[in-house]
């Protein structure tokens, strides 16, 4: 199949799935150490390699005025170790009267007591935040940092009136007896909460697939201490279920039950190559065109070949893929 320029506005691949939501990551710096998503040691990209905030809002504009994105997620590393990140957010706002709809941000929440009300008052929706463990030394084993601040951040967030999601991801023999004391955290403080199935995209090459923890089995544990039930399926990746009847959990099952066939998002890094898919082997890059004074048109066409040819995602891969890029530059 060939790209035509015919296909209308909206950006599509060649599968016929519509994109409607952009990831920007802002930087690839993140002062926790995730060992499912960071390598030990990252070689932190040098900033002339970084697209400056103006840059970014010209590509955002590009993908909201020509493209048809509608939501906007700021991610990283951790999006809020960049200076100017608030501003940037803030800025972002009048894309809304071009159809942006939403603009949201994932983040490890260690910096959200001191910005918590900024970010608000910049117009931010809603933001994702990664919390895997209760045991604060389980969590500081799996992340290099300490529990508190995290949940200092989290309250912060939620008294400043920012809708929270709480995402969990749960690695066997490692978090899996964390899933009872999250949905009791997350239950008592009224916080949506997440699990997430390991995916192959840690940078140390520590996944295998019996450390996945499917979906059912997640389930099976909430069922030794909740009534349990299903909820019809949404759009969204996550498939949501009814605990005792009053608090609802979600379970993202990338690898037990992927969801690619209605994958409806693209990626652009920190360092302004396009991401198709977290699986994509390599990005398109826009850095170099923009910075040799490519127009409007040639990015434009660019970002939509880049998306056209989007492979069908983890269905087709179902392990590591070698990439130019690692999970803490792609943003989750
Ligand atoms: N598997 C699943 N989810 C991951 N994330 C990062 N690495 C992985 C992985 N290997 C997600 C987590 C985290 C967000 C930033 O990215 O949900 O909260
Ligand atoms: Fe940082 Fe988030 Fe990656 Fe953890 S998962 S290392 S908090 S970017």
């Amino acid at each position: 199949m060939t790209f035509s320029l015919d296909q209308g506005r909206q950006l599509q691949d060649r599968f016929g799935r519509s994109k409607h939501k952009l990831r920007i990551s802002i930087t690839d710096r993140c002062n926790m150490r995730c060992h499912y998503c960071m390598p030990e040691d990252p070689a932190w990209l040098p900033r002339s390699q970084i697209l400056s905030f103006e840059e970014l809002l010209r590509l955002a504009g590009l993908f909201v005025r020509e493209l048809g994105i509608r939501s906007i997620r700021i991610t990283g590393g951790e999006p809020l170790l960049r200076k100017g990140a608030v501003d940037f957010i803030a800025a972002l706002q009048a894309l809304r009267a071009e159809g942006l709809e939403r603009v949201s941000l994932t983040s490890n929440a260690t910096l959200l007591e001191r910005h918590a009300a900024g970010l608000k008052a910049a117009g931010l929706d809603d933001i994702n935040i990664s919390l895997d463990a209760m045991n604060p030394t389980l969590f500081e084993r799996m992340t290099k940092s300490p529990l508190e601040p995290v949940l200092r951040g989290i309250l912060a967030a939620r008294e400043a009136g920012l809708a929270i999601k709480l995402n969990a991801v749960v690695i066997r023999d490692e978090n899996e007896q964390e899933i009872l004391p999250l949905v009791a955290w997350a239950r008592e403080h009224g916080l949506p909460l997440r699990f997430i199935e390991f995916m192959p995209l840690d940078g140390k090459g520590g996944w295998r697939p019996e450390r996945v923890v499917p979906e059912a089995e997640i389930i099976a544990r909430l069922q030794q201490r909740y009534a349990v039930a299903a909820l019809p399926r949404t759009r969204e990746p996550a498939r949501y279920y009814l605990l005792d009847g009053d608090y609802r959990i979600g379970v993202i099952s990338t690898v037990s039950n992927p969801f690619c066939a209605s994958c409806d998002r693209v990626r652009l890094t920190a360092t302004g190559k396009i991401f198709p898919c977290l699986f994509s082997p390599r990005g398109v890059d826009l850095k170099h065109a923009l910075r040799a004074g490519a127009s409007d048109a040639e990015l434009i066409a660019r970002i939509r070949a880049a998306v056209w040819h989007k492979g069908k995602g983890f269905v087709d891969v179902a392990g590591y893929v070698q990439r130019d890029a690692t999970m803490h530059t792609l943003g989750g």
